[in-house]
């Protein structure tokens, strides 16, 4: 069964084709490892599908609660609550004079106009407890107290945090945009650890990452985009053995 279906989407930024007639389909419960050299468009589809960029054509149908919705006519925060795509970002996205308590109220919220109202008022919109809060953020491997602040935050537990965020509200599909770059490797082996159990639990994922090792481990199918388009996919033993697949890499 497809969650999502992405038709014939395409981007350009200027001159820049971003994306390029870009096609592929999400089973439930599939992990896919979204793969490609630096400016192939991985992002930017990303993006798309989360509502922060506009596609110049193509559409993208994502299937919940037995309705098939065309998700490129939606706004972000309609993307995030009514569809229920979770995303997190390649350039972690985070407030750094806000603690992670205040992260996860803005997380709860459900639209983007209760944003402030959740800061300022926060005593009358409290809807965890902090025991709990404590519990839900010690599974991702923050093991800190809850007024810390982000700028006192490793750049590895931001990662962290991030995942933590997206995982909180209801969702049917999660988009992960390099969740180990940059981080260490014992946070790396925490990040695998946290997403392998995602997908045990049957979450729905796609994965952007660069380390081929982490993705070929996880992933139950690999798209390969190459300057927008997708150059090939299938499962990851064929996918990285693909001729045209080593050349993109060799060329990036
Ligand atoms: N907001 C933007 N404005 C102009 N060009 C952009 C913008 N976002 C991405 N691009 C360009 O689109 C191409 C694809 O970028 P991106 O989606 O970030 O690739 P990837 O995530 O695969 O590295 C690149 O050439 C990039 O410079
Ligand atoms: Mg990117």
């Amino acid at each position: 069964m497809n969650v999502l279906e992405i038709k014939n989407i395409s981007k350009s930024f200027g001159g820049v084709r971003a994306v390029d007639n870009c096609s592929f389909s999400v089973k439930k419960g599939d992990v896919i490892g979204l793969v490609g050299p630096n400016g192939a468009g991985k992002t930017t589809l990303f993006d798309i599908l989360s509502g922060y960029v506009k596609a110049d054509s193509g559409n993208a149908y994502f299937y919940t609660q037995g309705k098939r919705i065309n998700i490129l006519k939606m706004l972000p925060h309609k993307i995030a609550n009514a569809a229920g795509i979770s995303r997190t970002f390649q350039n972690v996205r985070l407030f750094s004079n806000l603690t992670i308590k205040d992260h996860i109220y803005i997380a709860l919220d459900n639209e983007d106009t209760k944003f402030w109202k959740n800061i300022v008022f926060k005593d009358k919109l409290y809807t965890m407890l902090d025991e709990e809060v404590s519990e839900y953020i010690k599974k991702y491997s923050l093991e800190k107290p809850l007024n810390t602040l982000v700028s006192d935050l490793s750049y590895g537990q931001r990662k962290l945090l991030q995942i933590a965020l997206a995982m909180l509200k209801k969702h049917s599909l999660i988009l992960f945009d390099e969740p180990v770059a940059g981080v260490n490797t014992l946070v790396k082996r925490k990040i695998e650890d946290i997403i392998r159990e995602l997908k045990e639990k049957g979450e729905t994922m796609i994965i952007i990452e660069h380390d081929i090792q982490f993705i070929r481990n996880l992933a139950d199918k690999i798209v390969v985009m190459d300057e927008g388009r997708v150059l090939k996919e299938g499962v990851p033993c064929e996918v990285l053995e693909d001729k045209k697949v080593m050349e993109a890499y060799l060329g990036d």
